[in-house]
C-alpha cells in the first residue's frame, strides 16, 4: 500500500515524466492579492500567467499545493469533521499547460495516472463533461467526451450543468467547461443495488469526485458575454487526502495515514478510542483537521486577529477548542501539545512547520488559553439568559441572545442547543437566521466592488522601472472603472512604470501622469496578480496620448530610507537578542516604519537602545547598497540571504545587500546607508504571543521629533527660570508642593476644629433636640461631611445637623440625625430628596447622613426650612 508521501511523490515525478516542471507550493495565506484571503485551489499562484500580465516560464508545470478554503461555495466550516471527506486545509495535485497541450492530452494522461499508474479500478470511476448551456450559446463539451470514450464506457460518462462543469475563476476572467472524475468506493452489494452513475454528484460519501480538469478557453467579461481566450489552459486538481483513501482502500479520509497518526494521539489525551461514540469521533476529527491549518498558517506568517485572514484563522482555532472542551473533556490548552506529532507526520515535507514550532505553539496555547476564558464567560452569560426566560414564565431564548453568543462569544448554534436543551429549553431559529442572513449581507454590502471591463489601448504587459527611476516616459495599456462603497476610481494600467506598487510591507507610490493636455494624479499604487495598477479619480480625457509618468519622490525617498532602515534594524535585533527573531511583519511608509518579529518576551530598554546604537552606527558608516537582481534563487541563498516564512519566490529572485545585512527583497532602497540618516525607536509592545512590534522613525521624521523634543525643553526651562539643572529644579518644585499641601491640610484642619466651636456655641434645643443649622457660602463638601461626623460625636443620639453651603458657584444640602430621630423613624435620605426640590436638585443617602446637590443657590435657605419643617424642628 502507497503511503501518502509516496502518492504525492508520484504526482510528481508522472508529470515530470511528461515534460512538466515542477513548483513548489505557494503560501497558504496570500498576501498581495486584495481579491483572496487564502489559496483555495492550485491555479492561484498561476493566475497572472493565466490572465496573460506575465509571461509563462514553463509552459507545462505540476505540483502540490495547500490550500484553505472555509467558506464561500466550496465548503463551509460547520461542515467539517461531521462527513469524512471535507477539510479546511487540503492539498491539491495539480498540472497545468499554458497555451500547451489541451483536452486530448489532459484526459489521456489523467486517465494513465490514475489506471496504469495507481492502477484504481477502471470500473469505479466516472467522469463528467459539461453538457452545454443555451443562455451561454454553448453545446455539450462533445470533444472532451469523445476523449473521454476511448477510456470509458458511454454509461460511465455522464453529463454535467453549468453548476457542477463550467468553471470560473472569479466573476470575470478566465473560465471554460470542465470534467470531474469520480469515484466509487462502495461495496459490491451497494452498487449492485443502485449504480454508481446515480450516485454522482449526490453528495454521498463514498462516490465523491477526486479530480477535476478544467479546459480554460473563454474570457467572461463584465457584461457577462464570453470571448476566446487567445492562449488556452488547462488547470487540474485532485483531492490529495481523498485520492490517499481510495487508494489505501478506506472510506474516510481521516482513516488514511494523512490524519490517523493525530487521531491516535487525541483519542489518547481524552482517553477515549476512535470510533467508539459518534460525537466524539466528530470532536477528534475536527481537531485533527483544524490544528493542521492553524500550525500551517502561522508558519505562512498569518497570526490568528481580529480582522480577516487572522479572524478566520482565529475562528477555525476557536472551533476546534470548542469541540475538544465540549465532547472530550479538554478543560485546559490541549492543542498546542499535539504540535509534535504533526511535525513528525508533515515535517519532512514541509520544513518550515520544525523550524517555526516554538512560534506555533505559543501562539496556539495562548489563543487556546484566551477563548476558553471567553468561553466559561459564554456559558455564564447562557445561564443567566436561561434564567431570565425562565424567569419570564419562557422555555424558548431569543435568537437574538443565541447571535449574541455565537458572534461574540464563538458559540456555534449547535453548541447553545446542546445547552438549552440539557435544560429543557430551545431557541428561535428564525430569528437566529435572520440575524446571520442580516450580517452576512452586511459583510457583502462592504466587500461589494463593482468592477467594469477592460478597456484595451495596446496589447502588452507592464515593465516595472522604478528600482532606477522615479520618472518615465509611458503610455496607457488599459483602464477600467471601479465601484466601491460609492467611490468610483479608475484602474490604470501602464506599458512602462516607475511606480512601486504596494507589496512586502512597503506602501504603493503616489505621484502624477503628466499628458501635454493635462495632469492625473495617481493615488495609490497596488499589485493585482503581478500588475501594478495606478489608482486615479479621473481618466485622461486623452488616454491614447504618450505621457510622463511622475512619483511623488520625496515620500519615495522616505520610504526607501525606512525600507532599507528595516533591513538594518531586522539583522540587529537577531545579533542583540538571538537568532531566533525573524520578521512577522512590516510596514514601511513615507513617516514611519512598522516591524513585526519573534520574540518571547518585552525587549527591554537596554536591548532597545542597543539595537539603535547598531543601526545608527551602520547608517553613518555610509555602507552602500548592492542590489542584485534576478539572480537564481539557489545563488541567493549562497549570498546568506534572509528568506521570509510565507513568502511565494520564484526561481529569480531580488537580494538587498547593505554589507552583512542581506536580505530577499522586491522594495525600493536607498543608494547608501547614510541617505537613512538616523533612526530613532519610538515604541516597543506585543502583537501576539510571541510576537513584538517596534515602530521608529528615521530622518527628517527624526529631526521633527527632536525638534519637538527641544521646544518643550526650552519652555520647561523657561517655566522654571531658566534654571541651568532642570531636573533638581522639578524636584525642588515637587518636594515644595508636597509641603504646602500638607500645610493647607493642617490650616483646614484648624479652621474645621474653629467652625465646629462655633456651631456647638449655636446649638438650639428644639423639642428636646440638639439641633446645629448652618449656612454658609464656600464651604467644601468634604469639610461639611467632617464637621457633621465630629459634631453628632460631640452632640449624642438626639440630634440634628442641618447645612445649606455653596461650593463653586453650586448648592448643597446636608443632614445628619441622631440614633434617635432615625429610631424615631426619621430618615435623612427621604429629607433631602424632598428639600432638594427647592435647589433644583436631587440626592439621597443613608437613614442617619445624606447630601443633595442642586442648580438653584437662591433656594438654599428655603431647603434648609423645609427639611426643618418636615422633620417638625421649626
Ligand atoms: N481550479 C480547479 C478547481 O479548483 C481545478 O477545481
Amino acid at each position: 500500500m502507497l503511503t501518502a508521501n509516496e502518492i504525492r511523490d508520484s504526482f510528481k515525478s508522472f508529470f515530470e515524466s511528461k515534460g512538466h516542471h515542477i513548483v513548489p507550493s505557494a503560501p497558504m495565506v496570500i498576501k498581495d492579492d486584495p481579491t483572496l484571503m487564502f489559496t483555495n485551489a492550485g491555479m492561484n499562484q498561476f493566475k497572472d500567467i493565466i490572465l496573460g500580465n506575465h509571461p509563462a516560464q514553463w509552459k507545462r508545470v505540476a505540483d502540490s499545493q495547500k490550500c484553505l478554503r472555509v467558506s464561500g461555495k466550496h465548503n463551509d466550516l460547520e461542515e467539517v469533521g461531521h462527513d469524512t471527506y471535507h477539510h479546511t486545509m487540503f492539498e491539491m495535485l495539480g498540472n497545468w499547460s499554458f497555451g500547451d497541450y489541451f483536452k486530448k492530452e489532459a484526459i489521456s494522461w489523467a486517465w494513465e495516472y490514475l489506471v496504469d499508474v495507481l492502477k484504481l479500478n477502471p470500473d469505479n470511476l466516472y467522469a463528467t463533461v459539461f453538457e452545454g448551456s443555451p443562455e451561454e450559446g454553448l453545446g455539450r463539451d462533445d470533444e472532451a467526451a469523445s476523449y473521454w470514450e476511448q477510456f470509458l464506457p458511454k454509461d460511465h460518462i455522464i453529463n454535467g450543468n453549468k453548476h457542477d462543469n463550467f468553471w470560473e475563476m472569479g466573476d470575470t476572467g478566465p473560465c471554460g467547461p470542465c470534467s470531474e472524475i469520480h469515484i466509487d468506493l462502495r461495496s459490491d452489494e451497494e452498487k449492485s443495488q443502485v449504480p454508481g452513475r446515480d450516485m454522482v454528484n449526490h453528495d454521498h460519501p463514498q462516490v465523491i469526485e477526486i479530480w477535476n480538469l478544467v479546459f480554460m478557453q473563454f474570457n467572461r467579461k463584465a457584461d457577462g458575454s464570453l470571448e476566446d481566450l487567445p492562449a488556452r489552459v488547462i488547470d487540474t486538481g485532485m483531492g490529495f487526502e481523498r485520492l490517499c483513501m481510495a487508494l489505501q482502500g478506506k472510506t474516510s479520509n481521516y482513516d488514511t495515514d494523512v490524519f490517523q497518526p493525530m487521531i491516535q494521539a487525541i483519542a489518547a489525551m481524552a482517553g477515549t478510542p476512535y470510533g467508539a461514540d459518534p460525537q466524539k469521533d466528530v470532536a477528534m476529527r475536527v481537531v485533527a483537521d483544524h490544528i493542521r491549518t492553524i500550525a500551517f498558517s502561522i508558519t505562512d506568517g498569518q497570526l490568528p486577529g481580529n480582522a480577516k485572514a487572522g479572524y478566520v484563522i482565529r475562528r477555525i482555532l476557536r472551533r476546534a477548542v470548542r469541540y475538544g472542551y465540549t465532547f472530550l473533556g479538554q478543560k485546559q490548552a490541549f492543542m498546542y501539545k499535539l504540535l509534535p506529532v504533526l511535525i513528525q507526520e508533515m515535517g519532512a515535507a514541509y520544513p518550515e512547520l520544525n523550524e517555526q514550532k516554538e512560534l506555533i505553539g505559543k501562539v496556539m496555547k495562548e489563543e487556546e488559553e484566551a477563548f476558553l476564558r471567553t468561553l466559561e464567560t459564554g456559558i455564564r452569560l447562557l445561564d443567566k439568559t436561561m434564567a431570565d426566560a425562565k424567569a419570564a414564565g419562557k422555555t424558548e431564548i431569543s435568537g437574538k441572545d443565541a447571535f449574541t453568543l455565537y458572534d461574540t462569544f464563538g458559540f456555534p448554534l449547535d453548541l447553545t442547543e446542546l445547552i438549552l436543551r440539557e435544560n429543557g429549553m430551545t431557541a428561535d431559529i428564525q430569528e437566529f437566521d435572520a440575524e446571520m442572513q442580516q450580517q452576512k449581507q452586511r459583510a457583502r454590502n462592504a466587500a461589494a466592488v463593482e468592477t467594469g471591463d477592460w478597456v484595451t489601448l495596446k496589447e502588452g504587459t507592464t515593465e516595472f522601472v522604478g528600482y532606477d527611476y522615479t520618472e518615465y516616459e509611458t503610455s496607457i495599456l488599459r483602464y477600467r472603472q471601479v465601484k466601491q462603497k460609492n467611490q468610483t476610481l479608475y484602474q490604470i494600467v501602464l506599458d512602462k512604470t516607475p511606480f512601486y506598487a504596494e507589496s512586502g510591507g512597503q506602501v504603493g507610490d503616489t505621484g502624477v501622469l503628466v499628458s501635454e493636455y493635462e495632469t492625473i494624479e495617481v493615488i495609490d499604487t497596488k499589485k493585482e496578480n503581478n500588475l501594478p495598477i495606478h489608482l486615479t479619480k479621473k481618466l485622461p480625457q486623452h488616454p491614447e496620448a504618450p505621457m510622463m509618468a511622475c512619483v511623488d519622490a520625496d515620500k519615495r525617498a522616505a520610504c526607501a530610507a525606512n525600507h532599507s532602515c528595516t533591513h538594518l534594524l531586522d539583522e540587529a535585533l537577531r545579533q542583540v537578542l538571538g537568532d531566533h527573531v525573524q520578521q512577522k511583519g512590516s510596514l514601511v511608509t513615507p513617516d514611519s516604519l512598522r516591524f513585526d518579529f519573534s520574540h518571547f518576551q518585552k525587549v527591554t530598554d537596554e536591548q532597545l537602545r542597543e539595537v539603535e546604537h547598531r543601526v545608527n552606527a551602520k547608517i553613518r558608516a555610509n555602507i552602500p547598497l548592492t542590489e542584485y537582481r534576478n539572480i537564481p534563487i539557489e545563488e541567493a541563498r549562497q549570498l546568506g540571504a534572509i528568506a521570509l516564512f510565507g513568502e511565494k519566490y520564484g526561481d529569480h529572485v531580488r537580494v538587498i545587500q547593505f554589507g552583512s545585512s542581506v536580505e530577499f527583497c522586491g522594495g525600493t532602497h536607498v543608494s547608501a546607508t547614510g541617505c537613512i540618516g538616523m533612526v530613532k525607536i519610538i515604541s516597543e509592545s506585543s502583537v501576539a504571543a510571541g510576537v513584538r512590534r517596534i515602530e521608529a522613525l528615521t530622518g527628517a521624521k527624526v529631526e521633527e521629533m527632536l525638534d519637538g523634543f527641544q521646544d518643550t525643553m526650552r519652555d520647561l526651562r523657561a517655566l522654571f527660570n531658566n534654571a541651568p539643572d532642570l531636573k533638581t529644579a522639578i524636584h525642588k518644585y515637587i518636594d515644595e508642593n508636597a509641603g504646602l499641601k500638607k500645610q493647607i491640610e493642617e490650616f483646614v484642619k484648624e479652621k474645621e476644629a474653629q467652625l465646629k466651636d462655633k456651631l456647638l456655641q449655636g446649638v438650639r434645643e428644639v423639642h428636646g433636640v440638639q439641633l446645629v443649622r448652618f449656612e454658609a457660602p464656600m464651604t467644601p463638601p468634604e469639610t461639611v461631611k467632617n464637621i457633621a461626623f465630629q459634631l453628632r460625636g460631640e452632640l449624642g443620639d438626639n440630634f440634628c445637623f442641618v447645612a445649606g453651603t455653596l461650593f463653586e458657584g453650586k448648592p448643597m444640602l446636608t443632614v445628619m440625625l441622631g440614633e434617635k430621630l432615625v429610631a424615631d423613624g426619621l430618615k435623612a435620605g427621604a429629607l433631602v430628596k424632598e428639600a432638594a426640590k427647592l435647589i433644583q436638585g436631587g440626592g439621597g443617602g443613608q437613614p442617619h447622613f445624606a447630601t443633595a446637590g442642586g442648580k438653584n443657590p437662591d433656594g438654599v435657605k428655603a431647603a434648609v426650612d423645609k427639611v426643618l419643617e418636615l422633620a417638625g424642628l421649626l
